[in-house]
């Protein structure tokens, strides 16, 4: 195993994602940010300078356990103090498991501002992974808002709110067209954009040659949107979800949610005098942004001889039985270690859209998470009072609550919401989706666990009937491994996962406007066993540091 060292300067820059300039965040002048390559076992250390001159900056590795370095995670008010302008922070981590991962800003919405890149982690030397493939493509899907984060986030927290609305574009690899579609000729009403040029914008290009199998790895950090990825005429065959294989199976399209990532084995044994499209678009709530095209180019034909189809049409945004036919056929491949029989606990959280004071909120059991000054891993680790909120947030909402109604009651407080987790314990969480404020509407929220993996034991329409009936029901045999999972309108997802990595740890929906509104909680696992916390980590500025003696918590 190695070292692998990473010098990177995050700072704002003018930017065309889509052709409009806007001014993002990026790394090193690029933007997605550099792609991380390593070997599983490898050590990944990144010298992370904040060159943005007004706010702070941290980046969580997601989908990377960080075991037994919790303070590396990358959450602000959570593993540690937002990195201050100018500052630079060293995140120092081992990337235990092959697989597909991401990177991103965890610091207010600075994911939606363009914070990301993609992290891959190969198999160790020696080691082989259990298919096969002849070449890899690389696709970070996200979307992209004109309005800066910075209005997007006082519409939030404004009274009355304002919603962000949906995305202007999608991206592919960061690059998206606004008003114009390269598949013109088969979008009535849309105007042509131009293919070429090496403009920021210009369409991701994906060469491949005739009769080869590709592995495309798919990685998903949509501010809001949940998407469905096709290339036109091609079988995708499913093989990796979120860094664990998984049981092959065959699909047209697969439904990719933010803080997802999947490997699909794609063969190009298409007629190659042609090009094929890649198309992404949405799912799950009605889509008011153009999908966003890359064109497969088999060799030797022209990158920019468009194909000739259309491109694949995505399902209907609200066919939810096409996404549970997709979500419920991932299961894990034989191999995959199995989840204890039984659980300690089990933690059953409901999420409600509530209103407070005037604002909107997203709560878990009527608690919508705001987070502290001080960052949980310092102050936990030091037993300060202060630390936790006096409301411990509830294990259970009880049963009678009814999901098809908005909540008879709306109002919510807000809390911490840190859930405090012995070691070694299995836990189970049931997460309980509900009918928002208004009448007739349950959105999809995709959960992502920090620290961990958990499997995914079952999912259900309507309220859980635990012990009565569902927790019986579940899948023990072999559940898929994962750190997102998805909840669907008016549905539950049960989980379970074992508390074997002390630290502080985020678990939230990845969708960044509901986190920004309070939907998460914190689970504090065995802080006591956690090892010497960086004074850099929980301390902020070089008098802090000074202040304090030792270089260890
Ligand atoms: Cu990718 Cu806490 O998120
Ligand atoms: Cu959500």
């Amino acid at each position: 195993a190695k070292a692998r060292h990473f010098k990177w300067e995050v700072s704002n820059m003018f930017w065309s994602p889509d052709c409009e300039e806007k001014v993002l965040i990026g790394i090193n002048g690029q933007f997605p940010g550099p792609t991380i390559r390593a070997k599983a076992g490898d050590t990944v250390v990144v010298e992370l300078k904040n060159g943005l001159h007004t706010e702070g900056v941290v980046i969580h590795w997601h989908g990377i356990r960080q075991i037994g370095t919790p303070w590396a995670d990358g959450t602000a008010s959570i593993s540690q103090c937002a990195i201050n302008p100018e500052e630079t922070f060293t995140y120092r981590f081992v990337v235990d498991k092959p697989g597909t991962y991401f990177y991103h800003g965890h610091y207010g919405m600075q994911r939606a501002a363009g914070l990301y890149g993609s992290l891959i982690v190969d198999v160790a030397d020696g080691e082989e992974e259990p298919f096969k493939y002849d070449g890899e493509l690389n696709l970070l899907l996200s979307d992209w808002y004109h309005e800066s984060i910075y209005t997007q986030m006082v519409g939030l927290s404004s009274k009355p709110f304002r919603w962000i609305g949906e995305p202007q574009s999608l991206l592919i690899n960061g690059r998206g067209k606004f008003n114009c579609s390269l598949a013109a000729a088969h979008t009535p009403g849309t105007e042509k954009c131009t293919a070429g040029g090496n403009r920021q914008c210009a369409p991701v290009v994906f060469p491949v040659l005739s009769n080869k199998t590709y592995r495309l790895r798919v990685a998903s950090t949509t501010s809001l949107a949940s998407l469905n990825l096709a290339v036109g005429n091609h079988k995708l065959t499913v093989v990796e979800a979120d860094g664990n294989y998984v049981d092959p199976f065959v699909v047209d399209d697969i439904d990719i949610y933010s803080g997802d990532s999947y490997s699909v084995l794609l063969t190009t044994d298409q007629n190659p005098s042609s090009n094929y499209w890649v198309s992404v678009g949405v799912r799950g709530r009605q889509p008011k942004t153009a999908p966003a095209l890359a064109v497969l180019n088999y060799r030797p034909n022209g990158a920019f001889r468009l194909p000739a189809l259309a491109p694949p049409a995505t399902p209907e945004w609200n066919d939810y039985a096409h996404s549970k036919a997709f979500t419920y056929r991932i299961l894990s491949r034989a191999g995959t270690p199995p989840p204890p029989a039984t659980s300690n606990r089990r933690i059953e959280l409901l999420n409600t859209q509530n209103r407070m004071d005037g604002h909107i909120k997203w709560s878990i059991n009527n608690m919508s998470m705001v987070l502290p000054a001080t960052p949980y891993l310092g102050s936990l680790k030091m037993g300060l009072k202060s630390a936790m909120s006096a409301a411990r947030p509830a294990d259970t909402f009880g049963r009678g609550y009814d999901v098809t109604q908005p909540p008879a009651n709306p109002n919510t407080t807000v809390g911490g919401n840190v859930y405090v987790i012995e070691h070694n314990t299995t836990v189970d969480v049931v997460l309980q989706n509900a009918n928002a404020l208004a009448q007739n509407v349950s959105e999809v929220h995709p959960w992502h666990l920090h620290g961990h993996d958990f499997w995914v034991l079952g999912y259900g329409d309507g309220a859980f009937l635990g012990d009565a009936g569902d927790a019986a029901r579940l899948n023990l045999k072999n559940p898929p491994l994962r750190n997102t999972a998805v909840i669907f309108p008016y549905g539950w997802t049960a989980i379970r996962f074992v508390a074997d990595n002390p630290g502080v740890w985020a678990f939230h929906c990845h969708i960044e406007p509901h986190l920004h509104m309070g939907m998460g909680v914190i689970f504090a696992e065995a802080v006591d066993r956690v090892g010497e916390v960086p004074k850099a980590a929980v301390s902020c500025g070089a008098t802090a540091t000074a202040l304090m003696a030792g270089d260890h918590v």
